[in-house]
């Protein structure tokens, strides 16, 4: 899968992206914002862990952000199972050198209407922690709308936080 945009470009992981992928992830201010199974440090055994899972996907649902063609974020979502099986949950990071160039808006809103068209999905959502309003911002530039406030629902970094449901909806 291979994606063109003007500032990036989505494209599947590809060996080789390890060594990328460990310079960008491996940073506080990326973990802090995503689910903890995001490692921290992030490691070269995380890289090829993660690489050797995401290649085996199917259907490829992961892909790499890339930028003169390193790797340097990810993009991806989960079709969730029975009555849910509509819609995605979309997570997305970047590394921190990249930041504030609409690359993440740009990827975001492509990748969004890549799920909806694959997989003919009616749904797409995220939920971002409270003291993120960089991705807030993403997702309402990709067109989705806040739909609430899931109060005190994660534990980050010792905390507990409100998060904040953004979705995307689609006729059928
Ligand atoms: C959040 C993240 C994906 C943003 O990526 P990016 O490529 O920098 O995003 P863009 O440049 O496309 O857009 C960022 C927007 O947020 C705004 N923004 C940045 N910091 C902000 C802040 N502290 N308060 C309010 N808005 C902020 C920018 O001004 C921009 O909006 P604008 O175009 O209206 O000016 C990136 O910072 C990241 O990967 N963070 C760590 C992981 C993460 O948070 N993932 C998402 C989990 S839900």
């Amino acid at each position: 899968m291979q994606i063109p945009l003007p500032l990036c470009t989505v494209r599947s992981w590809r060996r080789g992206d390890e060594a990328s992928l460990v310079r960008h992830a491996n940073n506080r201010n990326v973990w802090i914002n995503l689910r903890d199974r995001f490692p921290h440090p992030y490691t070269s055994d995380d890289a090829a862990r993660w690489m050797a899972w995401v290649l085996a996907e199917r259907p490829e649902t992961n892909f790499a952000i890339a930028v003169g063609g390193d790797a340097v974020g990810g993009v991806g979502y989960e079709i969730q199972p029975d009555v849910l099986r509509m819609s995605a949950e979309i997570g997305f990071w970047l590394g921190e050198a990249y930041w504030g160039r609409g690359i993440m808006t740009e990827a975001v809103r492509a990748v969004t209407e890549h799920a909806l068209r694959t997989h003919q999905l009616v749904r797409l959502y995220a939920t971002v922690f409270e003291w993120n309003p960089a991705s807030m911002r993403v997702l309402e530039k990709a067109g989705y709308t806040q739909e609430a406030r899931l109060r005190r629902s994660a534990v980050k970094d010792g905390r507990v936080i409100d998060q904040v449901l953004y979705a995307i909806t689609r006729e059928p």
